[in-house]
């Protein structure tokens, strides 16, 4: 199966990450030297989408500034023989066509993936939540489009989470067809943990039929009074299947300072030119803890 297009909610506030929210758009913050956003644009690149809709809000107009060429930087760096950096930022800018919409108002993440709905137009498509970064090779989105082929259906990423944090995620209720692979029956948004029928919790990662759009329009507000995409997805389980999907790849949350670092110490180690200073590092730090 071949997925075109990925829609990527950028709408937020990033109120976790105040103040540097204030200016700085959550969505580029960074792992090492990298936003978190370019990881999630290169794991849809790798799964084949050519074209990336990011959907943001007024003040997050540094997102788009990263994605475009700078020719006066290019020349620079060319002048000063800096090959590599030069490839860095040319490289940014040919992962995928990106555009833009504004979502006008913050009425949740089913909202704001109805506002890319002229955008993408009547195929199916990717939704990636740039807060979930994922470390696999190949990535989520890759194993996914092999799960939609194989059963004909839409995919949701899931993974299986502590009961007490399950009121945190959308979950769903499914039952098993194959290996890592569920039929869903059910999903709800941030059950209570009395009320969560499983702890398959949803990763921001999703394959949906262009039917989802209309489903949208007519899902009332739910949890946080917000319009939700997992409520969404409960409608399209009436004329579409839908599966869950346990992905191989460690799952780290961008949506808290914790999850930012701990993603930034485990990528570093794994990067050629920064693991054996962040291994010396964390040693050290070790170390003084030791002798506390
Ligand atoms: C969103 C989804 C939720 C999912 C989560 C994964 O929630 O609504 O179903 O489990 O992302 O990160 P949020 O984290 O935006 O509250």
């Amino acid at each position: 199966m071949q997925v075109r297009k990925a829609v990527i909610p950028a709408a937020g506030l990033g109120t976790r990450f105040l103040p540097i929210t204030k200016a700085v758009p959550k969505e580029l913050l960074p792992i090492i030297d990298r936003p978190m956003l370019q990881y999630v644009v290169e794991e849809a690149a790798e799964a084949g989408v050519e074209e990336i809709i990011v959907v943001t809000s007024r003040g997050k107009e540094s997102i788009a500034s990263y994605f475009q060429p700078r020719p006066e930087l290019e020349d620079r760096l060319a002048g000063s023989g800096a090959s590599d950096l030069l490839e860095s930022i040319q490289y940014v800018s040919s992962l995928a066509h990106v555009s833009f919409v504004i979502q006008e108002e913050p009425l949740g993440l089913g909202h704001a993936v109805l506002t890319a709905s002229d955008a993408v137009g009547d195929e199916p498509f990717v939704v990636i939540l740039p807060d979930d970064v994922v470390d696999h090779r190949p990535g989520v989105i890759s194993q996914m489009l092999d799960v939609a082929s194989k059963f004909q259906g839409g995919v949701i990423a899931v993974e299986q989470v502590p009961w007490e944090t399950i009121h945190n995620y959308g979950v769903v209720d499914a039952e098993e067809r194959d290996t890592r692979t569920h039929f869903i029956k059910q999903l709800v948004e941030k059950p209570a943990r009395e009320d969560a029928p499983s702890n398959l919790s949803i990763v921001g990662r999703y394959i949906l039929p262009a039917e989802i759009f209309d489903c949208l329009e007519r899902t009332p507000p739910g949890a946080k009074g917000e319009i939700q995409l997992t409520d969404g997805i409960q409608l399209l389980l009436e004329q579409h299947d839908v599966y869950a999907y346990e992905f191989l790849g460690t799952r780290y949350d961008g949506g808290t300072p914790m999850g930012l670092l701990r993603a930034s110490l485990e990528f570093g180690m794994a990067r050629e030119d920064t693991g054996d200073e962040i291994r010396a590092l964390i040693r050290e730090l070790a170390n003084d803890l030791s002798d506390d």
